[in-house]
């Protein structure tokens, strides 16, 4: 039985992955920080016994360390936990960057570079990091969310390089708008409202793309054709005033 260890599995795109992975008969070690809301998680699991469930607060590094001692090594490694944060420049208190930080990229390189050795002794192995669209277009407004998923998809993409020789497979994945938990948590849900439709994807979609990308050995995915659409063109001073307009950051 495959092993996979997902972090950030009891909601969204993690809950889906786990779904999605459980369907096709793997064992589940699920990651979340709180046991209350990681309930409806473990109902959904309850017939799958060879699962594992773990609550630590993956913003601190002491919370990393406690699970790479716990964890067996996996067979895919999906490293989704992250909340989205909106602050203006200068007005995040540095415990916020700190945190903001190392759930979103420091504490998911501590995470791969531990089990990487043990993955090495695997015949092969499969990464995948959910990093944000917002790793490749400047994000007004979200510059430190923003720069934390563009440093973890920088180290994703060079380790993938990397590591492609030892049969592990590295993808990035780069979703635009995911219709989740994640806008209440950080009190944008108005941007449900906001935002146009079609610049919304499933938390399903999201899965299903990143895997197939990831069993394919593909470094980076795009989920959603209106972001795969724009994204070679994000680097343009037209096309940087139009995402802003659509994506209320002016
Ligand atoms: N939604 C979007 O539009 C969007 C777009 C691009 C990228 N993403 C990325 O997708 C990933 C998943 O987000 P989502 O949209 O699925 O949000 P979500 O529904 O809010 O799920 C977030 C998951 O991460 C966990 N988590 C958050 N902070 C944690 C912490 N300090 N320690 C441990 N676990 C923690 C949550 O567990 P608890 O509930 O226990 O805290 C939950 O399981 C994030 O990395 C996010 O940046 C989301």
């Amino acid at each position: 039985m495959k092993k996979a260890l997902i972090t950030g599995a009891s909601s969204g795109i993690g809950f889906e992955y786990a779904k999605y992975l459980n369907q096709n008969g793997w064992s589940l070690d699920l990651v979340s920080h709180s046991e209350e809301r990681s309930k409806k998680a473990r109902e959904f699991f309850q017939n799958n016994n060879n699962n594992n469930y773990y609550h630590l607060d993956l913003s601190k590094k002491d919370s990393i360390l406690e699970l790479l001692d716990k964890v067996d090594c996996p067979d895919l490694v999906v490293a989704n936990a992250g909340i989205t944060m909106m602050s203006k420049a200068g007005d995040s208190s540095s415990l916020q960057r700190d945190e903001l930080y190392y759930l979103l990229c420091g504490g998911v390189i501590d995470l791969i570079e531990g089990l990487v050795p043990r993955l090495k002794e695997k015949d092969a192995s499969r990464i995948v990091i959910i990093s944000s669209i917002g790793a490749v277009t400047p994000m007004p407004k979200s510059s430190l969310y923003a720069s934390a998923k563009s440093g973890i998809y920088s180290y994703g993409r060079s380790i993938g390089e990397e590591l492609a020789n030892e049969n592990i497979s590295v993808t990035i994945s780069l979703p635009g708008y995911v219709k989740t938990n994640a806008h209440k948590r950080a009190g944008l849900d108005h941007l449900e409202k906001k935002i146009p439709f079609w610049m919304w994807v499933s938390a399903e979609k999201v899965v299903k793309m990143t895997e197939k990308a990831s069993i394919a050995g593909k470094s980076t995915v795009i989920p959603g054709l209106a972001y795969k659409l724009v994204k070679p063109f994000l680097g343009m001073e037209i096309t940087s005033k139009a995402w802003k307009m659509l994506n209320k950051r002016n």
